[in-house]
């Protein structure tokens, strides 16, 4: 046997402190469960806080590790306290998987139409509440010497989908975040990798969305079936496992083969 890598072990999360943002619903619920399934103690950290700790008590139900810590991503202040809760709770925090956005609570319509107050509250939820998320875990990260940021853009940034302007702007802007924190970060054993995940269909996505608008879309895919959040669990548990350990500032594209880069 070679020594330096156990390939037996190199995809576990087993014992690491996730905190995953918008956990509560859609995406990132599935997110938060599967990793507790995996062994993680998550922190989910939700604006929705009773949707948050009912999926908290669903993981502590099935005997495993998670707690709810109700947070606005966008609040300096509530970024700071859901990093502090999960050092008080773990002792430690391992990743932050930044999925907290506002997506499907937007109405898909013409960029001339958005109101500037929502153009500016998605840019704050969506890359002011990454970097805020960020800035909070970095200490714990940088103490350890080790840390896993997985930052959640969308397919949206390849392909250009019109519709929701702010939120397609935004998704493009955490691209750039990750790059350019990747390079700050380093020295410090934190990694930084992005997601832009295809048209999923969540809970929140399915009831948000109309017949006409995911017709077509299996078409444009290699696999020709409807994208589903397990989808992109494997990806996220390899950016969090030492499997990736060599590996920042990329962006994997999950999307069953619509866009190619
Ligand atoms: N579903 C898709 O088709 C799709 C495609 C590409 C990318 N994504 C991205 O994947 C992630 C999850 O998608 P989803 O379909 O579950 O979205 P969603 O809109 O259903 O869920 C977003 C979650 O973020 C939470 N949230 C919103 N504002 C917040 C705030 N200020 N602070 C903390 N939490 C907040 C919501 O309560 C919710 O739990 C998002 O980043 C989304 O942009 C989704």
């Amino acid at each position: 046997m070679t020594a330096g890598f156990d390939a037996k072990h190199a995809l576990q999360v087993d014992g690491r402190v996730v905190i995953v943002t918008g956990g509560g619903t859609g995406i990132g619920k599935v997110y938060s469960t599967r990793l507790a399934e995996a062994g993680a103690r998550v922190v989910i950290a939700d604006i929705a806080g009773e949707e948050g700790e009912a999926v908290a008590a669903a993981i502590r139900d099935a005997g495993l590790e998670a707690i709810s810590v109700p947070t606005d991503v966008s609040d300096p202040d509530r970024a700071q306290a859901m990093a502090d809760a999960a050092e008080k709770e773990f002792g430690r925090i391992d990743g932050l998987i930044n999925n907290a956005s506002m997506m499907s609570v937007l109405p898909r319509q013409s960029w001339l139409k958005i109101p500037l107050e929502e153009w500016d509250r998605v840019m704050a939820v969506n890359l002011r509440g990454m970097f805020l998320c960020c800035r909070a875990v970095y200490p714990a990260m940088e103490r350890q010497g080790f840390g896993r940021i997985v930052n959640i853009s969308s397919s949206r940034f390849w392909t250009g989908q019109p519709n929701r302007l702010h939120y397609t702007t935004s998704k493009a802007g955490v691209i750039g975040l990750t790059r350019a924190l990747s390079r700050e970060v380093g020295e410090a054993g934190i990694a930084v990798n992005c997601i832009t995940p295809g048209f999923t269909m969540s809970e929140t996505q399915a009831a948000s969305t109309s017949t006409n608008y995911s017709t077509g879309r299996g078409d444009r895919r290699v696999f020709k079936r409807d994208q589903v959040p397990d989808d992109l669990v494997g990806t996220v548990i390899f950016l969090l496992s030492d499997a990736s350990g060599f590996i920042t500032g990329q962006t994997f594209n999950v999307d069953g083969g619509e866009s190619m880069h």
